[in-house]
């Protein structure tokens, strides 16, 4: 009877043997129906049995082997299936087009600054720039600004630190003017690009941090015909051919001559629209000839040299050759704004 319980068992044992894999198929062949199997051997015990069980003993032997067969084969196919399915379907689809790589784009301002030094260098002027941060002297002392000139009061300009010489941030790029007539002999031929700094509101029209550009040419005998000439020449190289360009008489404290810079309207083309305020004109920066004060304050003899100098703003540059009617657009990084400006 021992015989038959032994049968009992490992025909439990095949019911509840889980098969999940490829793994525990082949654990499960080689225990149930290989050549060497618990049943293989259940077979061979055979010829212990006594001759009045053998029938019966074969016959359950039989039927075990063959349900582990059947369980075996169930099985087999269900793995083969399901690592079919594997192979034809991988995690990663190898056959799709690749996730474009999106480029960013250059910011309108960046564009509009390298578009000024490409046209400057072309002229032969050198790129300067310098410091953010500035003392009172770089700022208005040396540009020949009185003692008391309102733009050195608080409404303009950040104080950092006030002393004998006020730390400050730039009003302005003529800053640049001066550190570069300190440290260098005429010939100079530059632009300097930059960031500055006034107390102002922001707006659509105004900003506390703006860019702008500043121009200096002094040698012996430069002459405003000069500065027009050169303005000219920017301005149709920037804007266009048909570009008109005008003088205003004006005044700032470093020129003498002073003028501000007018160009023809874009929109309407000098007739009269609302960006032009109907004028035909609209203002791009000022310009003049260099004071003799500011020669003699950074050690330059100003009856050797004289010069010109002019300054521009970045932005109100950038907003009318591109039609942008809002200041603050090109500080808020608004992607549907900066991706206009991916193919310039
Ligand atoms: N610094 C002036 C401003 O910020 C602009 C300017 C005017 C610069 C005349 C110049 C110049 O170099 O000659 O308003």
């Amino acid at each position: 009877m021992e015989h038959f319980s032994r049968i009992e068992t490992i025909k439990t044992e095949v019911q509840n043997f889980v098969i999940q894999d490829k793994e525990s198929l082949e654990a499960f062949r080689l225990a149930y129906v290989s050549g060497k199997s618990k049943i293989a051997d259940l077979l061979a015990e055979i010829k212990n049995i006594p001759q009045e069980n053998r029938k019966n003993y074969g016959a359950a032997v039989n039927a075990l082997k063959e349900l582990a067969q059947q369980k075996f084969k169930e099985h087999q196919q269900k793995i083969e299936e399901m690592l079919a399915q594997q192979v034809q379907a991988p995690q990663i689809d190898l056959t799709l087009p690749a996730v474009p790589n999106a480029l960013g784009s250059m910011h309108p301002l960046s564009i509009t600054k390298n578009r000024i030094i490409e046209i400057f260098e072309r002229l032969g002027f050198n790129v300067s720039e310098s410091y953010e941060i500035e003392d009172d002297f770089h700022n208005f002392t040396a540009l020949n600004f009185p003692p008391n000139h309102p733009a050195r009061e608080m409404q303009d300009t950040f104080f950092i630190e006030k002393g004998e010489n006020d730390i400050l941030l730039r009003t302005h790029t003529s800053t640049v003017q001066v550190r570069l007539m300190e440290t260098q002999k005429p010939p100079i031929r530059s632009i300097m690009p930059g960031r500055v700094f006034r107390n102002e509101a922001i707006s659509a029209r105004a900003h506390c941090i703006f860019h702008q550009v500043e121009g200096l040419f002094i040698d012996e005998n430069v002459s405003f015909a000069d500065l027009k000439q050169t303005l000219y020449h920017f301005a149709k190289e920037m804007f266009g051919k048909d570009t008109q360009i005008r003088f205003r008489p004006s005044f700032f404290p470093f020129t003498e001559p002073s003028a501000e810079i007018d160009i023809s309207c874009l929109i309407c083309k000098g007739k009269g629209c609302n960006v032009c305020k109907h004028t035909g004109w609209v203002e791009i920066g000022g310009a003049g000839m260099v004071d003799p004060n500011v020669l003699e304050s950074c050690k330059i003899d100003s009856q050797k040299y004289t010069g010109f100098a002019f300054g521009m703003g970045i932005e109100r540059i950038a907003m009318l050759k591109y039609g942008i009617k809002d200041l603050r657009l090109f500080t808020e990084n608004d992607l549907r704004f900066l991706q206009q400006f991916r193919h310039l």
